[in-house]
């Protein structure tokens, strides 16, 4: 019998993780796939084991000697969580250069960035008219160290260009839309995204919508269930045939299908609080300096949610993902998520994760 193809997973628990996982699941070669997932929570990695064949580690991404050995452990390492985790992808990166080294194994490292790497300083002043494409490397490279997730994004493409590693980069735009798929049933996955459920919390928490300055800047959107497609595309293609699908410097692949400006989804927001009894205006003034503190953890992390971040995903369209749902879903999708977030208890702000020091 041939053996199976060893794939270490992270973030199984999370939105995307989760999606990705149920998609893997579900794919025609699931039996030939040994998958370990790495998981904080014991509750959670006893049911992955019970209820669908899937070997859990408890464990945390600090835990440095841990992921770089189930790093090593894998051919395929596929992170769907903590894009700005540098102590967390160097143990990634130390299993793989090891496996490399020990087997003469070619690993794979999918990892998860996002086109928050693309954001501007617009603070919804303005639409910026600087498209990215992923087929423009030159383009890519452009984007400043200093960009959010750019530091994990060196060192995965470093990795390639070193040579002991193939690396491949999603970085998923504004995902959107509360997922279905049996791991959110079983009440192992995060169904909820986070940029639009954090304008969400905001918005109930003063009682009306608001904006980022005049919410004018625009992003680019894909809902949930394109985003996991996408990574299956990636990952058949890879397996496929490796020659033909673009790694390290060639190997971004946004994950897009439209675009909307941070004003429709505030609009969208404040039109579901109406509807719904829960504000009486549905205009979205513009946050304070006070409230961006406040709810999004500093005046900097409310910037970026006022931000241009554009791009195009060509690259995985020409390996053929088709992604199906475009910004009219996403705009008709924020009613029934306000409906749901204003039915659970209040969280205390920020709402917005940010990215602890503990990580950089
Ligand atoms: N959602 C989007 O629109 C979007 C867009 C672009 C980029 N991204 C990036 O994609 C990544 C995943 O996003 P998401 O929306 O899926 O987030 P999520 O639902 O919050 O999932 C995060 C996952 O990471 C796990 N995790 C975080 N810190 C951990 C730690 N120290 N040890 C072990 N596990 C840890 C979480 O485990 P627990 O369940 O235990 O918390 C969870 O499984 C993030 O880096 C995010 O920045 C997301």
């Amino acid at each position: 019998m041939a053996s199976k193809t060893s794939i270490f997973l992270t973030g199984a628990t999370g939105y995307i993780g989760g999606a990705v996982l149920a998609r893997l699941l579900n794919h025609p070669s699931v039996d030939t796939f040994a998958i370990t997932a790495l998981v904080r929570n014991p509750e959670k990695a006893k049911i992955l084991e019970s209820q669908f064949g899937v070997k859990a580690v408890v464990g945390n991404h600090h835990e440095s000697d841990k992921v770089e050995s189930l790093a090593e452990g894998a051919h395929v390492v596929l992170n769907l969580a903590e894009a700005d985790n540098v102590p967390f992808m160097k143990a990634i990166l130390r299993g793989l250069r090891k496996r490399h080294d020990k087997l003469g194994d070619l690993p794979i490292l999918i990892h998860t960035s996002g086109a928050g790497e693309l954001a501007d300083d617009a603070r919804g002043e303005y639409v910026s008219n600087v498209i990215y494409d992923d087929l423009n490397v030159e383009q890519y490279k452009s984007i400043p160290e200093t960009a959010v997730h750019r530091n994990v994004d060196l060192l995965v493409i470093n990795a390639d260009v070193e040579g002991y590693a193939r690396t491949y980069i999603v970085p998923p735009t504004t995902v959107y839309d509360i997922v279905q798929h049996p791991l959110v049933e079983a009440g192992v996955s995060n169904p909820r995204s986070i940029q639009i459920p954090t304008m969400i919390e905001a918005a109930l928490a003063r009682k009306q919508a608001g904006v980022v300055g005049k919410g004018k800047a625009v992003s680019s959107d894909v809902h949930i269930d394109d985003v996991a497609d996408l990574y299956i595309v990636l990952y058949d293609a890879i397996v496929a045939n490796p020659e033909k699908v673009g790694h390290g410097w060639e190997g971004i692949y946004f994950g897009e299908n439209g675009e909307h400006s941070w004003y429709q989804i505030s609009k969208a927001i404040g039109e579901a609080m109406v509807a719904l009894g829960i504000s009486t205006d549905p205009e979205p003034p513009s946050f304070t300096t006070e409230e961006m503190v406040k709810y999004f953890g500093s005046e900097q992390w409310g910037w970026y949610c006022g931000a241009n971040t554009r791009c195009r995903g060509n690259r995985a369209r020409a390996l053929g993902w088709k992604p199906k749902y475009t910004t009219e879903v996403m705009v008709k999708s924020i009613r029934r998520e306000v409906e749901e977030i204003s039915k659970k208890p209040p969280r205390q702000p920020p709402f917005w994760p940010g990215i602890p020091p503990e990580n950089h």
